[in-house]
């Protein structure tokens, strides 16, 4: 029944290719500055083949089972069906975004992603082109400003970006005071709160916490426990903007070819994971783990540091680092937000070697690292 499908499906592809190139070989490029002519369409038969027999589909539906786009286990469940999440946590507020660029109430069966997710329909046939939904260069939601445009890899910066540079917590021009009780876990979490120069913190008696943190415009508020630029700031890293230092936005060069070619290289394909295998092309005695470890024993040290201040602190339950509501100093802020960057990176700085270290080297300076 499969065969029978593929054979008519191709069948009706060799129809039109025969139909398409009656008419015309391919259709002319525009004429190119030296005035000859713009190259020639590629040959339809050869070209549908190269992604479309079963057998890559089948290798294709294989990988992409052990994805966790495939799974959403976490992200789709937990904001997949919200309007303002939507957009990048499930497969119908992707969709919805892509045709009408907004996702306009919430989702009441968001599911996991799925092949039509990121493909859509081609666009014209004449030369390879994915059929990505989305595949147009993204403007960072973080800046409004930034244009990134990389190829195949424009489909996952959609989602794959920070939702907010530090400018949105350091952005307040007058002195300010915020009062907040805290009560369970968070009670004696707070007893050394980070209050600023005239802050308070009174314990009620009752198992809760006053906390007053003052704010002078020297300092700056971290007002959630969700601080940060959101969990995918992967793109914001590889074309190096949204952290506190001077290194200038240069993509890191060597791997300028992208998300595409670590997470679905050779080795991996549509599961997404970035197999050591994909690297030794270039890494030719090994992916660089070394330096990795290095940059995390860096991360540690930094997260030591700012727990110190009660900036962050470290939850032994869920093994990671949570922001805590602070009035720090401005520079200790950004030490904090360089931080929260390279801890939802997630690469341990493969996403952009120069950027991470340079985020880094701030950090440690500032907190005396
Ligand atoms: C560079 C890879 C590539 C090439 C070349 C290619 N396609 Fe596709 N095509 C895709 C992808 C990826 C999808 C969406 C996912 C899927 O259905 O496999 C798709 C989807 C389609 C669909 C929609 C299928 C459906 O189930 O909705 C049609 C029809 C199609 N392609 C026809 C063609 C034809 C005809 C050609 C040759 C002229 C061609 N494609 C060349 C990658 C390619
Ligand atoms: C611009 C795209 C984007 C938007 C908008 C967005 N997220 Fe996310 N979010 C992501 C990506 C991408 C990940 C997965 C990052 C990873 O696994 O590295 C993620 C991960 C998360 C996680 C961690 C889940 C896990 O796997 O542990 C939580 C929680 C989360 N998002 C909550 C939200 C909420 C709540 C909203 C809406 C208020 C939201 N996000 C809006 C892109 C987005
Ligand atoms: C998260 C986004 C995403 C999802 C989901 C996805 N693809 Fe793709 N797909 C891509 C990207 C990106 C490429 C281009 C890879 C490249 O540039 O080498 C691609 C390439 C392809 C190709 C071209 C051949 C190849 O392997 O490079 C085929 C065929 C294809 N996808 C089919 C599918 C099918 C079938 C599914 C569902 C089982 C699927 N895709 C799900 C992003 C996705
Ligand atoms: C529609 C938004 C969206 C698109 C498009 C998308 N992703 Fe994702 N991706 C997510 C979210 C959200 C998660 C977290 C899924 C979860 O943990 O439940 C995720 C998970 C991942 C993971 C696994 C992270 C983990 O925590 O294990 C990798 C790696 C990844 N994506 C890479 C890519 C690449 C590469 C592309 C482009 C080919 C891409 N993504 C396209 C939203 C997206
Ligand atoms: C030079 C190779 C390389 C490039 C380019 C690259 N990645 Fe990664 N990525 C990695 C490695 C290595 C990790 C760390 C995986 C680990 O520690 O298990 C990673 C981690 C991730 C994670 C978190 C996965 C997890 O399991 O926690 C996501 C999501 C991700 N990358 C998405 C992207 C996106 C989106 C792009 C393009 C903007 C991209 N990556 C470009 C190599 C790369
Ligand atoms: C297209 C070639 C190419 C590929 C593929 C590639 N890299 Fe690289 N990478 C380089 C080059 C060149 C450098 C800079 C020189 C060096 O450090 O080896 C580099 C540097 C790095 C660094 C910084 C090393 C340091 O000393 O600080 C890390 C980390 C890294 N790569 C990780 C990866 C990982 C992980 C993969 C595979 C998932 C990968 N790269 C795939 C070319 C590549």
């Amino acid at each position: 029944m499969k065969k029978l499908k593929q054979f008519i499906w191709l069948a009706m592809m060799a129809f039109a290719v025969v139909v398409s190139s009656c008419t015309k070989e391919g259709p002319m490029g525009p004429a190119g500055q030296d005035g000859s002519d713009g190259k020639d369409g590629v040959d339809g038969n050869v070209t549908c083949l190269e992604c479309h027999t079963s057998e890559l589909q089948e290798t294709v539906r294989f990988q992409f089972n052990s994805s966790a786009h495939k799974a959403g286990a976490n992200a789709v469940d937990y904001a997949g069906g919200r309007s303002s999440c939507a957009r990048c946590h499930s497969h119908e507020g992707f969709t919805e975004f892509a045709a009408t660029g907004t996702v306009a109430a919430n989702i009441s069966k968001p599911s996991a992603w799925d092949c039509k997710t990121c493909h859509g329909l081609h666009e014209q046939f004449e030369t390879a082109d994915y059929a990505f939904r989305l595949g147009a260069p993204v403007t960072l939601i973080a800046d409004g400003t930034t244009v990134v445009d990389e190829g195949n890899n424009n489909t996952c910066i959609n989602c794959h970006q920070s939702r907010r540079n530090g400018s949105y917590y350091d952005s307040v021009t007058e002195a300010a005071s915020y009062t907040r009780t805290f009560s369970g876990e968070d009670a004696t979490l707070y007893l050394n709160a980070a209050v600023g120069p005239n802050g308070s913190v009174t314990d009620n008696g009752d198992g809760t916490l006053t906390v007053v943190f003052d704010v002078p415009t020297t300092h700056v508020y971290i007002s959630s426990s969700h601080a940060g630029p959101h969990y995918g700031a992967q793109a914001n890293t590889f074309v190096g903007t949204g952290g506190y230092t001077a290194e200038s936005g240069d993509v890191f060069g060597a791997h300028a070819d992208g998300c595409v070619m670590c997470h679905m290289g050779p080795a991996s394909g549509h599961s997404f994971i970035p197999e050591h295998e994909n690297c030794t092309g270039c890494h030719t005695s090994g992916a660089p783990t070394a330096a990795m470890d290095a940059i995390a024993a860096r991360v540690q040290a930094l997260g030591e540091a700012l727990e110190a201040i009660h900036a962050v602190h470290y939850d032994e339950t869920d093994g990671s680092w949570h922001p805590m509501y602070a009035s720090i100093t401005r520079e200790q802020f950004q030490a904090f937000w360089n931080f929260k960057i390279v801890l939802d990176d997630r690469s341990n700085s493969a996403h952009n070697p120069v950027y991470v270290k340079a985020l880094l080297a701030e950090a440690e300076a500032t907190m005396g690292l």
